[in-house]
């Protein structure tokens, strides 16, 4: 049985969700603040481990969880008038989390300092799951 770090319960079949999209229209600074408050503490009660990245008006968010948990929250997400044009990266079972051990295990990435952490993270945890590397060059656009 794995454990996870952050008192995450143990996994047994961890799924992972990865997608992009862009944000719909104008999103008020303050609308922004509340939706990753919101997703944040949301994620952490449930015990979903991820990122919500924000930049330059494009969504980039990991969701790491009990499958159980994560399909019909992404089907509540996909509906989300907030954001469009989603694109599904992956949408699969993993081994291990790769942000369970990253901040609180749920993390909002939207300043450039916010985006170097989260590089070396994932730089230094190259091996940690089968997709650590896969989620590491979705960021590289991001970096430039
Ligand atoms: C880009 C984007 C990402 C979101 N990610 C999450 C998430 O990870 N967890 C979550 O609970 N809600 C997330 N939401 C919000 C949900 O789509 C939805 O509004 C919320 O779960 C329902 O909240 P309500 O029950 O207060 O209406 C996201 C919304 C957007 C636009």
């Amino acid at each position: 049985m794995v454990y996870l770090k952050n008192n995450l319960t143990p996994s047994k079949m961890n799924h992972t969700i990865c997608y992009l999209s862009s944000a719909a229209g104008n999103l008020p600074d303050h609308e922004l603040k509340q939706l990753f408050k919101k997703t944040q503490s949301r994620n952490i009660d449930q015990e979903i481990s991820g990122i919500l990245l924000f930049y330059y008006g494009n969504f980039l968010q990991v969701l790491e969880g009990d499958k159980d948990r994560l399909h019909p929250l992404f089907d509540i997400i996909k509906k989300d008038n907030r954001h469009k044009n989603i694109i599904t990266i992956f949408n699969k079972q993993n081994e291990g989390r790769t942000f369970a051990g990253y901040k609180s295990g749920f993390s909002i990435v939207k300043t450039s300092s916010d985006l170097k952490n989260l590089n070396v993270y994932l730089n230094n945890n190259k091996d940690k799951t089968p997709l650590s590397s896969s989620v590491l060059s979705l960021l590289e656009p991001f970096l430039i």
